[in-house]
């Protein structure tokens, strides 16, 4: 089928991009990270998470989501009844920003230069999935696909967002919010896996 076809074509571009990002030096944060952290998953995904950028531990797996905020993703997604397995999961970001200290490194947000620099990343990424929904995870991930007049999180959150490449937009909080947040932590918890069971109902 046409489908095949062009999956194979995909993959190629697909495993040439990522390659070609791990020298990226499109802004200065490749300086200090260990490696870029590409995004990963099947290139027919329907479903796409985007992230801030790779924390200490993707940085050091060269994985995106694996460590605290990764866990508490996975198991939001499980709640939620969504396999982790068939989403494309990808950064804003793809370089880790932190500060030293002492030996720990400090997460640090990204410059709103530096995630307008990585858009040239996932932007490649979005067109090569194309997926139906794109789940939209905090602030960063908002400016990186809806640009910076997009509006807040709360007037954007928990609606399907139609976006002029095809396909929608659903936005919700970062799980690291969900990590440091005091009041009504459950409840967050709750409304994060709600919000991703909304998105994944239109896809139904
Ligand atoms: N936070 C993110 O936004 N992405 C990751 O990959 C890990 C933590």
């Amino acid at each position: 089928t046409a489908r095949t076809a062009l999956g194979g074509n995909s993959a190629s571009s697909w495993a040439a991009l990522r390659e070609e990002a791990t020298s990226c030096t499109r802004c200065p944060l490749f300086k200090d990270a260990t490696r870029t952290v590409f995004g990963e998953g099947p290139l027919d995904a329907a479903m796409m998470l985007v992230g801030e950028q790779p924390g200490d531990q993707e940085d050091l797996a060269g994985r995106a989501f694996v460590g605290p905020a990764g866990q508490r993703l996975d198991q939001a997604l499980r709640q939620a009844g969504i396999d982790r397995a068939g989403l494309y999961l990808t950064n804003a970001v793809k370089h880790f920003k932190f500060e030293r200290r002492g030996k720990r490194r400090i997460h640090q947000s990204p410059r709103a230069g530096e995630v307008d620099a990585c858009r040239w990343w996932i932007d490649q990424e979005r067109t090569l999935v194309a997926p139906r929904m794109t789940v939209l995870l905090g602030a960063t991930a908002v400016r990186s696909v809806l640009g910076p007049k997009a509006g807040t999180i709360a007037s954007l959150r928990g609606r399907p967002i139609p976006l002029a490449e095809g396909g929608e937009a659903w936005v919700t909080v970062h799980p690291s919010f969900l990590l440091r947040v005091r009041e009504d932590a459950d409840g967050e918890h709750e409304r994060f896996v709600a919000d991703l069971r909304g998105a994944s109902a239109r896809l139904a």
